[in-house]
């Protein structure tokens, strides 16, 4: 692996846990304003201290992320559809590697559909990407099985899915968490990180996915929902890390989450105009 590239990737895990805490904060693209991120800025800020990367589109990143912050950015560059159409798998390359390298980010990343109506594009654009890629030594993160795809997320098709999607050349990969996880991670050569999908019943159920998770072979996260639609969403954070990079048990991320809850809120500080 090239130097940058390899610099790159080495920001987005820990040196000690080896994992990653990325918050994701991308549904935009393609959702709107999804409840809780209305006012992706305020959503953001108290959060981003506390990520190990943050996954958006240069949009979000451009308007409403301090460029002083310190946190790896993982930069959305497909895109071109949205929820009022039926295939939601009809998406392009929307933004450049050198727009990526200009924003100084540490990995972009785009959606692949397999089994989709739209599969070859993606995989295509996987490619291309890749390639772009290694020219500037910036990862590519491939995300399989986003909105209607998640309906088929069994074992089986999620490990076609990474494996795939590796292949192609995919520095890492994210992917939805399903029973019989270990296989998809054995299969899959480069680290995998597990987002959320909808938010869940209780803060306990998505600190349990992220704890199976880890047990299964994950190397960490990208969770958005179960994280800014929490009535707690930097407790919730906290427990979260104590998770990925602290092996720490549901019971004892319970305990973080309750302990940070009694924290009074540290205000962001307001950006230079
Ligand atoms: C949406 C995405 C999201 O980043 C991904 O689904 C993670 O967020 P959540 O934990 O809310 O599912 O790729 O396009």
């Amino acid at each position: 692996m090239d130097w940058g590239l390899a610099n790159r990737m080495h920001r987005l895990f820990s040196p000690s846990s080896g994992n990653s805490v990325m918050l994701a904060v991308d549904h935009g693209y393609f959702m709107g304003p999804t409840h809780h991120l209305e006012d992706a800025r305020a959503t953001i800020a108290p959060l981003l201290p506390h990520a190990d990367a943050v996954a958006l589109t240069r949009g979000i990143l451009r308007r409403c992320v301090d460029p002083t912050t310190s946190t790896p950015v993982v930069l959305r560059v497909s895109g071109g559809v949205t929820v009022l159409k039926e295939d939601l798998s009809d998406e392009a390359i929307t933004t450049s590697m050198e727009e990526a390298a200009r924003l100084n980010v540490s990995a972009v990343a785009l959606s692949v559909f397999v089994g989709a109506p739209h599969e070859h594009e993606s995989l295509v654009h996987l490619g291309e990407l890749v390639d772009g890629g290694e020219e500037y030594g910036i990862p590519v993160m491939a995300i399989t099985a986003v909105g209607k795809e998640l309906e088929k997320r069994d074992q089986r098709y999620l490990a076609l899915a990474c494996r795939v999607s590796a292949e192609l050349g995919a520095h890492l990969v994210k992917t939805y968490y399903c029973d019989g996880f270990a296989k998809v991670v054995e299969a899959c050569p480069v680290p995998i990180v597990v987002a959320g999908g909808p938010k869940l019943d209780s803060d306990e159920a998505a600190l349990t996915l992220a704890r199976d998770a880890i047990d299964a072979g994950a190397h960490g996260i990208d969770m958005g929902r179960n994280i800014w639609q929490s009535d707690h969403p930097v407790p919730m954070l906290k427990a979260l890390r104590a998770i990925v990079h602290d092996r720490a048990t549901v019971r004892e991320a319970l305990a973080v989450l309750e302990r940070e809850k009694g924290r009074p809120r540290a205000v962001p500080p307001t950006p230079a105009a």
